[in-house]
């Protein structure tokens, strides 16, 4: 085997969904190899990961003084460099890609609003985590992609990714985003809302996981054909002890509701924003909903009554992204024009 041959079979290019809820990794010819909660258990004395994704996740709120469970991404985008630079190079290790050939490529989602200084530091922390070269694309793009839709064609799609920290807007056209918009309002912001309702209606202190287990059970946009009840576990504040409070769907569908709205209300500008015909052809296709936060129960049905658009969701919405980004690996020559440029 001569060394490009080595080369070739050894470096194996990897796309990052690196999400603010959970990180996904694709590696070329192999497909998806990470998909973990993005949270780091990390030693503050010793400046070290204890443990990452879904190990990190069950210690959160159970550590001790000087470990600190830390989410490193925030609203779409790295809040803690170091730590978010530390959980990409250890995912990456433990696919074990470019081991002996050198750096893979890596090709990285961002939010569609990420601003200039963002994407510097993005892009610095996958070349710190050992990236030989960085390319980003942005998120909505990489959705419409996973789904399939034709974005190379001349013709309009319009894609809406609900992920944790951003929802994500665009209409796409000949490779290019022809409108958009992207909220820091998402499936996080539900779940605040969850526990400032249980805080200020029944007293009760409860985690982010519960309140993410009351969204997923029993959470909605839309009239359930049956009304459901949720036995949620917290804290007392007024008696200081452990307490079980029942909450119905409801209840937190109100709770929910001004979230949903601002949703809407993005899907609906962004729509305002997109030239006649375009607009025929969304008519036409309709709307494609990814990401995770579309998952909550009847928020199709509600988009499709407020917007009167044909709205479908895409069949693994939480893997959209990182297939997305898969397919521009896979196909670079055909695929390179949706990479963002500089
Ligand atoms: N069945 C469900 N119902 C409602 N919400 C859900 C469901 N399943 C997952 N979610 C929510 O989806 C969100 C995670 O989705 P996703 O993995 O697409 O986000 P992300 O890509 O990490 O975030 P972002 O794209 O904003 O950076 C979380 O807020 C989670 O609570
Ligand atoms: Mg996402």
């Amino acid at each position: 085997m001569d060394f490009l041959s080595l080369f070739s079979f050894f470096s194996h290019d990897v796309a990052i969904d690196l999400g603010t809820a959970n990180t996904l990794i694709y590696v070329k010819g192999r497909g998806i190899v990470v998909e973990e909660p993005s949270v780091v258990t990390w030693d503050e004395r010793l400046k070290k990961v204890v443990a990452i994704g879904t190990e990190a996740r069950s210690m959160e709120g159970k550590t001790p003084g000087n470990i600190r469970t830390i989410r490193p991404m925030k609203d779409g985008v790295i809040d803690d460099d170091e730590v978010a630079e530390e959980m990409i190079r250890q995912f990456i290790k433990r696919v074990k890609v470019g081991t002996f050939s050198g750096r893979p490529r890596m090709i990285v989602c961002v939010p569609s609003g990420v601003t200039k200084s963002e994407k510097r530091i993005i892009r610095s922390a996958a070349e710190n985590a050992g990236a030989r070269e960085v390319f980003l694309i942005s998120e909505p793009m990489a959705a419409a992609l996973g789904v399939g839709l034709p974005v190379d064609e001349p013709e309009g799609s319009m894609v809406v990714d609900i992920g944790g920290g951003t929802t994500e807007i665009a209409v796409i056209s000949l490779s290019g985003i022809v409108s958009e918009n992207s909220i820091r309002i998402a499936g996080n912001k539900m779940n605040q809302a969850i526990i400032e309702f249980m805080r200020s209606h029944y007293k009760l202190l409860i985690g982010e996981r519960t309140a993410e287990k009351i969204k997923i059970g029993i959470g909605s946009a839309y009239e359930l054909d049956e009304e459901l009840t949720f036995t949620a576990k917290g804290r007392d504040l007024i008696a200081g002890l452990p307490k079980e409070t029942i909450v119905n769907s409801t209840e937190i569908r109100k709770v929910l509701a001004p979230v949903i709205k601002s949703i809407i209300q993005a899907v609906k500008s962004a729509l305002e924003k997109t030239p006649g015909e375009l607009s025929a052809d969304i008519r036409d296709r309709g709307i494609v909903l990814t990401g995770g936060g579309a998952l909550l129960k009847g928020l199709d049905q509600k988009l499709q009554e407020e917007t009167d658009l044909p709205v479908v969701m895409a069949d693994t919405p939480l893997t959209c992204v990182v297939r997305g980004t898969g397919k521009v690996l896979e196909d670079m020559n055909r695929y390179y024009k949706v990479l963002l440029t500089e």
